[in-house]
């Protein structure tokens, strides 16, 4: 499959390299420019090349989006169209200033701005180092470590859960991107090292 990741620090880097590990091309863009994300792209090897973010979001069926939540308006619209956007970012006040949300989750107001993208919150409860080298395969789905989605899309939450399955990982679907908020920093599944059993267990399933 095509994936573009938007954010090339550490989320962004990390997912590349797993999705190249396991076959899939990935596109990945910065703030700076490509020609900025020389040396990343050479380290991931044939699997992988530096676009734009607009270019990245053209090019993934999947677009994977690891920036700073304040940026999240200058994410390419027009690209993003039609495609499914995995939205990795996490609000902090301290980092991204004020950011009115009323009662909305982080990922909904994306998908405000994003009527016609099937936004799914994914891998932002797990950090960088631990999806670096928590991924096992060879576990049964129960034994691994879990990664929470949400959104309103069910098949795009499905194509979702299929890349974290592939990665080593257990997907748990929290329910809706309103419901996201469940998974958002500070909350009780937020940053735990969790198997997907764990999750099932704390969350009364
Ligand atoms: N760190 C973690 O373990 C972790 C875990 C889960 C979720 N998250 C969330 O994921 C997001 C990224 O975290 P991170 O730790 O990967 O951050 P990071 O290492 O600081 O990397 C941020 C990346 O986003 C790029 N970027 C910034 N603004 C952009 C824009 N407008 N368009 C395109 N690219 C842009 C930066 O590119 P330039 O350098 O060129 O500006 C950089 O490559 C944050 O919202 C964070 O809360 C982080």
């Amino acid at each position: 499959m095509n994936i573009g990741i938007i954010g090339a620090g550490n989320i962004g880097a990390t997912l590349a390299k797993l999705f190249v590990e396991v076959g899939h091309s990935v596109a990945i863009a910065n703030s700076r420019g490509p020609e900025t994300l020389q040396a990343l792209v050479n380290e991931l090897g044939n699997g992988a090349q530096a676009m734009t973010a607009a270019e990245a979001a053209a090019f993934g069926e999947v677009i994977i989006e690891a920036i700073p939540y304040k940026f999240y308006r200058t994410l390419p619209a027009a690209e993003l169209a039609g495609k499914i956007l995995v939205t990795a970012g996490n609000y902090y006040p301290g980092r991204d200033g004020q950011i009115e949300l009323g009662d909305k989750a982080e990922s909904e107001l994306i998908a405000d701005m994003l009527p016609d993208t099937r936004v799914v919150k994914g891998f932002n409860t797990i950090w960088f180092k631990h999806l670096q080298t928590q991924g096992d395969t060879s576990k049964p789905p129960a034994d691994r470590r879990v990664i929470f989605i949400a959104g309103d899309d069910p098949a795009a939450k499905q194509t979702v859960a299929d890349l974290i399955a592939e990665i080593g990982f257990a997907p748990y679907d929290t329910g809706s991107l309103h419901h996201s908020k469940i998974q958002q920093p500070d909350t009780a599944i937020y940053n735990k090292d969790i198997t997907l059993a764990e999750a099932r267990a704390q969350l009364g399933e």
